[in-house]
């Protein structure tokens, strides 16, 4: 296998772009390193480019400040447009996976030609588009959709690996917080909980994420070699737990997905990462202390990817 090389990447990028593309490219970014590392390819390129960050009500605690604030320090000019009331109400009363799924794509589409329309852009830019056949779709729109509006798609790091963009996104001189950045969906937080959407539920998993990022941060060392870490917000009826004023209480699950990548037979699987004890109770108690929280959970279902021989197993997310 040949080496990635960064700066050829880069080079022929630019070239390609700034020769075809004379028009104004809008790219969608959401603070993840394959959007981030899209859109320095088109700044470094100096094409025309507006960089736009949709708020669909599902990030994560002050995620939209500090999306916004890091693209500042970096001198680019965010535009956000704050869709939380359209999505929340596209999506509420809907409880199945799929059906979530679609919903979120179809609002976000709609949401996002009706701007590039009425702003008369014909070019977009996003990050990596990836399906498995079960029609789960790793993007907030594939390319088909804008297609079918005459919109013209470009995807500036299409067909790399996590860690080759990862590479591009360091040779641009991206944040460490950008390039190592862990893998968060587009559709955000909708994800993490199960059934219908409502505020409250909303509320705890965003509290839960928050706790579990802090965690992390805290002991950035031991879980450097996770690849990925998240909890879930289960839709099951209540469980008994003992508050910390010893009396019986009613309360929700939460699972903890942990994820680390290893090399097998010269493949990259996804296997769960185990917490040490000692941390797994700090872990715990952290969580115990939101409102409602009755148990944390770890879930140690092995990833498999379609196709695979090894069956049944899980994917990453829930959804
Ligand atoms: P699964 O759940 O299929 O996830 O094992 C594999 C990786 O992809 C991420 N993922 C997504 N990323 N939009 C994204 O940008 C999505 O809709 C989406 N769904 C899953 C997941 O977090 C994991 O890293």
């Amino acid at each position: 296998m040949t080496e990635f090389d960064e700066e050829k990447y880069i080079a022929e990028f630019c070239t390609k772009v700034k020769k075809s593309i004379s028009e104004k490219i809008v790219i969608s970014v959401s603070g993840g390193v394959d959007s981030t590392t899209s859109a320095a390819l088109l700044k470094q390129a100096n094409v025309n480019y507006e960089v736009l960050l949709m708020d669909t009500g599902y990030m994560r605690k002050n995620e939209i400040r500090e999306v916004k604030s890091m693209f500042s320090q970096l001198g680019y000019n965010l535009k956000v447009l704050d869709k939380k009331k359209e999505f929340y109400s596209a999506l509420t009363g809907i409880s199945d996976p799929k059906e979530k799924r679609n919903v979120f794509r179809e609002t976000y589409f709609e949401i996002f030609t009706k701007y590039l329309i009425e702003n008369n852009i014909k070019y977009i830019a996003q990050g990596t588009q990836f399906w498995n056949n079960q029609s789960k779709i790793y993007h907030n729109c594939p390319t088909e959709m804008f297609n079918r509006q005459k919109l013209k798609v470009i995807e500036p790091v299409k067909g790399l690996s996590k860690n080759n963009i990862r590479k591009l996104a360091k040779k641009l001189g991206l944040p460490a917080k950008v390039v190592n950045r862990m893998p968060f969906p587009g559709p955000g937080l909708l994800l993490r909980f199960g059934g219908e959407f409502n505020l409250n539920k909303l509320e705890t998993i965003q509290k839960a994420t928050f706790i579990v990022d802090r965690f992390i941060e805290k002991h950035k060392n031991y879980f450097s070699e996770c690849y990925q870490i998240f909890p879930y917000l289960c839709d099951c009826s209540p469980i008994t737990y003992i508050d910390k004023n010893n009396e019986g209480m009613l309360g929700v699950i939460i699972l903890i997905r942990a994820i680390k990548q290893e090399i097998k037979d010269n493949e990259i699987k996804y296997v769960p990462f185990q917490i040490e004890e000692n941390l797994r109770e700090k872990l715990i108690l952290e969580l115990m202390q939101l409102k409602n929280v009755g148990r944390i959970c770890f879930d140690m279902t092995p990833k498999i990817g379609f196709g695979s021989k090894v069956k049944p197993g899980a994917t990453i997310e829930y959804i």
